[in-house]
């Protein structure tokens, strides 16, 4: 065996052991197998050896050639396979820690209102209709028998889109736009957005109503007292007592006011109720006979009632919310509460 051939390998050997990185192995591997590396070299030395000889050395180098290429190939694993091992320890993901939930959202505390109320006239057989915000001065005003000299159109602050175009000032044009393509009976309740240019503590340019409307034959105001004396004790709970004061709608006739006794001190008087022990929470009355005059109805075979609601004044009773402003602020720590 061939003295520098034994030499070579030794150093490569002891150099190969020592890697402690894919560089340098790399650079290992140029040193000793590489065109100008020491195999190479060894190579060079068979040029000046004598034929008898030369079968031996080429043996020789051979053999080193192939234990240092099979040498630095088995290192180079284990320098990948250790390199493997610390990035997936790096990178290891605890799945024992407890997870962040996702904070989530829920209802408005509006729509949980709406949801309730219409929820109670739906047990009773109504259904849900909708129609326009933008709407037109003929449904919001003249075909409710308001027409436009009439003084109740000051009462709604209205917000102008053009000519004849209204942001609807409550849910009620829904009333005809329904009993037009609809013929008795016919009960439903009215879920919407309204506007009136109106922006204090307990008004905002843009609020909630629920509309009623029931029309059938030989329909009385003592059904809708009952209607809505059943709503109350059902929405704010069986004690709660309700009273109807004369009003007057234009479309309505006759009308009231109805109050319930105070969800907060339960009569007995207090800063809600401004001492008073009621609460007025909706406008009603028995169709008038020109509104059913515009809807093509028979006002002579037909008669029906009709409410409205304030869902915002519902919704800071239920709650003792102090200002309505709090509803559409969007502040989470306000909404969360519900
Ligand atoms: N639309 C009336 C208002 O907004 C409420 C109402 C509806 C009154 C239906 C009577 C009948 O004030």
């Amino acid at each position: 065996m061939n003295a520098d051939c034994e030499a070579v390998r030794q150093a490569a050997m002891e150099e190969i052991d020592a890697l402690e990185d894919l560089r340098a192995l790399e650079e290992s591997r140029v040193r000793f197998l590489g065109r100008k590396g020491r195999i190479a070299a060894l190579m060079r030395l068979l040029g000046e050896t004598s034929p008898e000889d030369r079968p031996a050395l080429g043996k020789a180098i051979n053999e080193v050639k192939e234990a240092l290429t099979s040498a630095l190939e088995a290192r180079k694993q284990e320098l990948e396979a250790r390199d493997l091992a610390a990035r997936a320890a790096a990178e290891a993901v605890d799945l024992s820690l407890p997870g962040r939930r996702p904070r989530q959202g829920h209802m408005h505390v509006i729509n949980q209102v709406i949801d309730d109320i219409v929820g109670i006239f739906v047990e009773l057989g109504f259904q849900v209709a909708a129609g326009p915000d933008v709407e037109t001065e003929y449904y919001n005003f003249d075909s409710l028998n308001t027409p436009s000299d009439h003084p109740a159109r000051d009462s709604h602050d209205t917000f102008f889109v053009k000519p004849g175009v209204v942001l609807r000032t409550h849910t009620s044009p829904v009333q005809m736009r329904v009993m037009e393509r609809t013929q008795p009976p016919v009960a439903i309740v009215v879920p919407g957005r309204t506007y009136r240019v109106d922006n204090d503590a307990s008004h905002s340019p843009m609020f909630y109503q629920i509309e009623g409307l029931l029309v059938d034959h030989g329909v009385t105001f003592a059904d809708l007292k009952g209607t809505l004396a059943l709503f109350v004790r059902r929405f704010f709970g069986p004690d709660t007592k309700a009273r109807f004061r004369p009003h007057f709608f234009p479309f309505t006739e006759p009308s009231a006011e109805m109050d319930i006794s105070c969800s907060v001190c339960r009569g007995a008087g207090c800063r809600v109720c401004k001492h008073s022990g009621w609460l007025e929470i909706l406008g009603c009355g028995m169709v008038h006979p020109n509104v059913f005059g515009y809807a093509g109805y028979d006002y002579e075979t037909y008669t029906g009632y009709a409410f409205g609601m304030g869902v915002d004044r519902i919704a800071m009773l239920r709650h003792a919310i102090s200002s309505i402003s709090f509803l559409y602020e969007n502040d989470v720590r306000f909404l969360e509460q519900f």
